[in-house]
């Protein structure tokens, strides 16, 4: 998700609670994106208590935001195009009416009631140890971040749009406050494992990516519909072999899934209503990347960290291609032209990126000095960038719900 320049902290920093009955024997954790929480205490202010507490957090955290590329992002965009493109003065492909009934949709709220968390948490999570530990810890951080950022980007579009179109502008704001939400549970979480993302400190720190609007709208209707068929599959794997539910936070994903599909489809409405983003030779190449993109991230991802998939009973490849596949048909309904996932070559060279991806994660580890380790990354960066590019390039499926006329854009379902 993206993200302009970082907003106010209020409702964001209701999201990490002071932990205060940990006491300074609390263990210690190592990761620095977290708040230590005898040194850094949130506060409705975001303000450390103590001068100590910031050297102490800021440091910590500091280390903590080295990236890699494939890092959940946060983003930010073009505001002044975005009230353009939602200017019903100037755009007449804006469909009030929809957005309208999306809108009250919306207002419902339908989880409102639904992320009520219970001792079961604690308990669960006091019994998964060894390296599963961490690397739930991770999961759970990496989810919180990817929410988060979500969070964000939304807020400021509601906060940006009020004026220009104050139906979309709502739209977003209570998008917003769906990934709060999730954000918010899934940092209980952590509190769960003894930590919490200092998601005051991540919002001040963090690089923002710049995207331009449109790219926003095919990263972002991506991102929410690969999330929900992320969190769909693994409910129902869970569901049938209930034996592998360690912990309760996946008993939720039923309901919360559904937000990430509301969220999606209000983007097919907003790329739907922006035809210029759809109906071209540039679009079919844009959304093919985009896929692309995601679709490669998610399975490098996934591949680093089998043990969780693992942990909980899952193949991460069958896993990640069930999907990408969904969501590949899913997206097909939108996007003018799709990458053939379920062409065998796609998955085929799929695993020749890990494989090169495992390799360069471990020329990086080596003990070589840095020319040496840049030397033998070279290679394999070039190998990485070729299967990419061939990935791109195999035959794509055209698709797409929206024909246009040549000069006289029209909608046929
Ligand atoms: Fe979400
Ligand atoms: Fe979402």
């Amino acid at each position: 998700m993206s993200i302009p320049s970082p907003p106010k902290m209020a409702t964001e920093m209701a999201l990490v609670k002071p932990i205060s009955k940990f006491s300074s024997s609390t263990p210690i954790f190592t990761n620095s994106r977290y708040v230590k929480f005898t040194t850094v205490r949130m506060s409705s202010t975001s303000q450390p208590t103590t001068k100590t507490a910031v050297k102490g957090g800021k440091k910590a955290a500091k280390t903590a935001i080295k990236e890699t590329l494939l890092t959940p992002r946060f983003y930010t965009t073009d505001f002044d195009e975005m009230e353009t493109l939602f200017n019903t003065e100037i755009n007449k492909n804006l469909n009030q009416s929809e957005f309208e009934a999306l809108l009250q949709e919306f207002k419902t709220d339908y989880n409102q009631t639904h992320f009520v968390r219970n001792k079961e948490f604690k308990e669960a999570a006091d019994k998964i140890d060894g390296p599963l530990r961490q690397i739930f810890v991770e999961f759970l951080e990496r989810s919180c971040t990817a929410e988060f950022s979500g969070f964000l980007l939304y807020k400021e579009l509601g906060r940006r749009l009020k004026k220009t179109n104050p139906v979309v502008a709502e739209i977003f704001s209570l998008m917003s406050r769906d990934e709060a939400r999730h954000a918010g549970f899934l940092n209980k979480g952590l509190s769960d494992f003894n930590l919490a993302l200092d998601l005051g400190f991540l919002t001040k720190a963090r690089k923002y990516t710049f995207f331009k609007p449109k790219f926003i709208f095919y990263a972002t209707y991506l991102s929410e519909k690969i999330g929900y068929w992320r969190y769909i599959t693994i409910y129902r794997h869970l569901k049938e072999n209930p034996e592998y539910q360690c912990y309760p936070i996946f008993k939720y994903f039923e309901n919360w899934c559904q937000d990430e599909n509301r969220h999606g489809d209000f983007f097919s409405a907003l790329l739907t209503a922006q035809p210029q983003f759809l109906n071209d030779w540039k679009a079919k190449l844009w959304s093919r990347f985009f896929c692309l993109s995601v679709y490669v991230t998610m399975y490098l991802n996934d591949c680093q960290r089998t043990a969780f998939y693992e942990g909980i009973g899952l193949d991460t490849k069958e896993f990640d291609m069930h999907v990408i596949i969904e969501t590949n048909r899913t997206t097909a309904r939108i996007f003018p032209a799709v990458l053939d996932v379920e062409n065998p070559e796609f998955k085929r060279r799929l695993d020749k990126m890990v494989e090169i991806n495992e390799q360069l994660i471990a020329a990086g580890e080596s003990d070589d000095i840095p020319l040496v380790k840049n030397l033998k990354r070279i290679p394999l960066i070039a190998a990485l960038a070729s299967e990419l590019l061939a990935t791109y390039l195999m035959p794509p499926i055209e698709s797409g719900s929206v024909d246009f006329a040549e000069f006289e854009p029209q909608l046929v379902y």
